[in-house]
C-alpha cells in the first residue's frame, strides 16, 4: 500500500472510533456491559430505596470510575397490570414509580436497567410481557430505562429467536437505545442467533450459585459455568456478548482467591461484569477484586475478543485472550487443592517461540521481566495468576 493510501485509510479508522462517535451514533455495548444487578445478593427484595442507596455506593466506592455503569433491578418490582394493560410497579416497595428512580440513578452520573420476561409470568410469578411488549417497551423508554434483562420463564410452547427479536423490535420503535440483555440460559443455543435479533448479551447457562463449583446438581458453581464456555468463544464480539451470568464476587460462598479466579476468568471471557454484591458494605479485598483497573482493562479491551482454554492437563488449566495491541493476556488457573507450577508456551498462545515478551502480573501489578518461548508460574489452590505478554 502507498503512503498516502496508508494515511487515508487511517484517517477512515480514525472516523469510525467509538470514542469520536456521538451517544446516539454509538454502538450499544462495543464493550463488556459493566453494572450491578439485584438479584444474586438480594432476590425478591428490591425497593427503591435499596436502588438508589445502590446507585449512591457505586459513585462512593470508586466503582463507576472503575467503569460500572448499569444499576440494574431484576425480579419483583412489578406487581400487576392496570385495566388498561399498563406495568404496575409495587407501590409498597417503589412508592415514588420507576421514573424517578431512573432519574435519580442518571443523576448520579449512571445509567438504569430494568426486567421483564417474555412469557406470562416472571420467574417470581410476577406479570410477564407476553402480548405487552411494545406497551411495555414504550414505559420503558418513557421512564428512562437503558438496559433491559428479558427472561425466559413460563414462556410455554414461543419460540425463543421470536420473542426476543419481537421486544428488540418494540424496544427499537421507541426511538431509545436501550441494551437488551437475553437471559434464556443457553437453552435454544443463543449464540447462534442472538446477534442476529439484535441481544447485546445472552445468558449461556442455567442460574449461577454462589460457589466454585457445584456440590450438587441443583446449582452450578463458577468453574461449572466456566466449562460451559469452552467452544463458543467466536460468538462474541463488541455489541454482542457471551453471558455466564453475574458474578458472586463477595457474596460470602466463596474465599478471597476463589473470587479473585472468579473475577479474572470473566475478565478475560470478555464477560459482562455485572456485580451482584452489597456495594454499601464491601470488605477492602473484595473491593480490590471488582475496580483492579489493569484486570478491567483486559475485560474492556475494545478488540472484543473472548478469551478460550489454551491448554489444559487435569485441574491446571490455561486460558488467553488476544489484545487489540496485539498483547495476550493469560490466566493460569488452578483448580487443584494444593499449590502447583502452572506453564504455557508462547505457541499455546499463538506466538513463535523465539521472541522474546515482557510479563507482567496483573493481580501484583508489577512487571516480571523478559522471557523466551515460555512462562510458569506457581499458583496457590483454587486461585490464578494473571498476566500480559507483550513482545
Ligand atoms: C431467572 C434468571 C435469574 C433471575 C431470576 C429472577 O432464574 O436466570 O438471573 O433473573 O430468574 O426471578
Amino acid at each position: 500500500m502507498s503512503a498516502r493510501a496508508k494515511i487515508l485509510v487511517a484517517m477512515l479508522g480514525l472516523l469510525v472510533t467509538p470514542s469520536l462517535l456521538s451517544a446516539q451514533e454509538r454502538p450499544l455495548a462495543a464493550t463488556p456491559p459493566m453494572g450491578w444487578n439485584s438479584w444474586n445478593k438480594f432476590g425478591c427484595h428490591v425497593s427503591e430505596d435499596l436502588i438508589r442507596q445502590m446507585a449512591d455506593a457505586m459513585v462512593k466506592s470508586g466503582m463507576k470510575d472503575a467503569g460500572y455503569q448499569y444499576i440494574v433491578i431484576d425480579d419483583c418490582w412489578q406487581v400487576e397490570r392496570d385495566p388498561s394493560g399498563n406495568i404496575v410497579p409495587d407501590p409498597k416497595t417503589f412508592p415514588s414509580g420507576i421514573k424517578a428512580l431512573a432519574d435519580y440513578v442518571h443523576s448520579r452520573g449512571l445509567k438504569f436497567g430494568i426486567y421483564s420476561d417474555a412469557g406470562v409470568k416472571t420467574c417470581a410469578k410476577r406479570p410477564g410481557s407476553l402480548g405487552h411488549e411494545y406497551q411495555d417497551a414504550l414505559k420503558y423508554a418513557a421512564w428512562g430505562v437503558d438496559y433491559l434483562k428479558y427472561d425466559w420463564c413460563n414462556t410455554s410452547t414461543q419460540d425463543a429467536q421470536a420473542a426476543y427479536a419481537l421486544i428488540r423490535d418494540a424496544l427499537d420503535a421507541t426511538g431509545r437505545p436501550i441494551v437488551l440483555s437475553i437471559c434464556e440460559w443457553g437453552t435454544a443455543k443463543p449464540w447462534l442467533w442472538g446477534k442476529a435479533v439484535g441481544g447485546n448479551l445472552w445468558r449461556t447457562t442455567g442460574d449461577i450459585g454462589d460457589q466454585w463449583e457445584s456440590k450438587d446438581r441443583h446449582q452450578l458453581g463458577m468453574l461449572d459455568i466456566l466449562d460451559q464456555q469452552v467452544g463458543i468463544e467466536s460468538y462474541a464480539g463488541p455489541g454482542h456478548w457471551n453471558d455466564p451470568d453475574m458474578l458472586e464476587v463477595g457474596n460470602g460462598g466463596m474465599t478471597t482467591e476463589e473470587y479473585r479466579a472468579h473475577f479474572s476468568l470473566w475478565s478475560i471471557l470478555a464477560a459482562p461484569l455485572i456485580a451482584g454484591n452489597d456495594l454499601r458494605d464491601m470488605k477492602p479485598e473484595i473491593h480490590d477484586i471488582l475496580t483492579n483497573k489493569e484486570v478491567i482493562a483486559v475485560n474492556q479491551d475494545p478488540l472484543g475478543s473472548e478469551g478460550r482454554r489454551v491448554m489444559k492437563d487435569g485441574d491446571l488449566e490455561v486460558w488467553a485472550k488476544q489484545m487489540q495491541d496485539g498483547s495476550r493476556t493469560v490466566v493460569l488457573l488452578n483448580r487443584d487443592t494444593t499449590e502447583k507450577q502452572i506453564g504455557f508456551s508462547w505457541e499455546n498462545v499463538g506466538y513463535p517461540d523465539h521472541l522474546s515478551a515482557g510479563v507482567r502480573d496483573l493481580w501484583k501489578g508489577r512487571d516480571l521481566g523478559q522471557f523466551e518461548g515460555k512462562f510458569s508460574a506457581t499458583v496457590a489452590p483454587h486461585s490464578v495468576v494473571m498476566v500480559k505478554v507483550a513482545p
